[in-house]
């Protein structure tokens, strides 16, 4: 499998009108979902966020299970896969922003799972700090909406620093998370590990994968928090993480050239997340 497969309202097709909101004004959402073994990872999480993201913008949806199905049957066609879920507002029934009563779309992509060399999960990835920082608007905080130009302005930086994630921060100053990752920081107090991440209240994507690790630690009894995080608690962490919910953990060997080994809770934490992605819809 090579080519991307494309499904719009639930039929083959190839091409969206001109006049759809989601090319003029980025009017939509997304998901990212890893499928494996022919079955979509954490479908219900995705789907929970792009509910959320439907009803903060008031975008119309189909039915969860009508999405579902698609999903479900696109990720069966191939053992792995990476399934994207695009939901506009459809298309323009007017001119300008002002919304008309738009039916939305609704876009199912399949891609073929990338190659990607073991040792980034293993041995860990080098981050950079990004220059860019991202903007702070309670309105679209955590939602995966469509507009991601800060993203994109971040991933293609021109640095000497070689790095396979950026880390971005936000206007005010604190981390909040990678380009297309979010991030952990793990530091001791009294003897005892404890997480942390960026609080996603002003900026940043809310990742299923983020979801799936607070949950996972609080059930472990490790203490988790979300919390503001700023570039010193950056530099004061023993172990940092990135996740998405394709990579799942990946452990962060380096922060703008500063050597960092991959951890001890890092390491439990990615040994514990192998068993519950296999499991039906985790
Ligand atoms: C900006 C950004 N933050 C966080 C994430 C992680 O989200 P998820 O765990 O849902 O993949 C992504 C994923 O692509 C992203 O693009």
């Amino acid at each position: 499998m090579t080519a991307a497969a494309v499904w719009i309202n639930g039929e083959r097709a190839e091409s969206l009108s001109a006049l759809d909101r989601g090319l003029h004004y980025g009017d939509g959402v997304f998901e990212t979902i890893a499928c494996t073994h022919g079955r979509p990872r954490l479908l219900s999480l995705h789907l929970a966020r792009l509910a959320l993201g439907c009803a903060r913008l008031r975008l119309p949806a189909p039915a969860a299970q009508r999405l579902r199905a698609g999903i479900e049957q696109a990720a069966a066609q191939a053992d792995r896969s990476i399934v994207k879920l695009l939901l506009t507002r459809g298309i323009a029934v007017g001119r300008g922003y002002g919304v008309s009563g738009e039916q939305g779309s609704w876009l199912v992509i399949r891609y073929p799972w990338p190659e990607e060399d073991p040792a980034l999960a293993r041995a860990g990835v080098r981050v950079r700090t990004a220059v860019t920082r991202l903007g702070e608007n309670p309105a679209l905080a955590g939602l995966k909406h469509l507009n991601r130009l800060e993203q994109i302005l971040a991933r293609n930086e021109d640095t000497a620093v070689e790095a396979e994630e950026a880390l971005m921060l936000s206007h005010s100053g604190k981390l909040i998370s990678g380009t297309m990752s979010n991030v952990f920081l793990v530091d001791g107090v009294g003897g005892r590990l404890r997480l942390r991440t960026p609080d996603l209240a002003l900026c940043g994507v809310a990742g299923v994968m983020r979801r799936v690790l607070l949950r996972e630690a609080a059930r472990e009894g490790i203490p988790v928090s979300e919390c503001p995080l700023t570039p010193a608690d950056l530099d004061a962490a023993a172990e940092v993480f990135l996740t998405n919910a394709r990579i799942g953990i990946w452990p962060v060997r380096s922060i703008d050239g500063r050597a960092l080994a991959p951890g001890p809770l890092t390491r439990d934490l990615q040994a514990r997340l192998v068993p519950l992605l296999e499991a039906p819809d985790a």
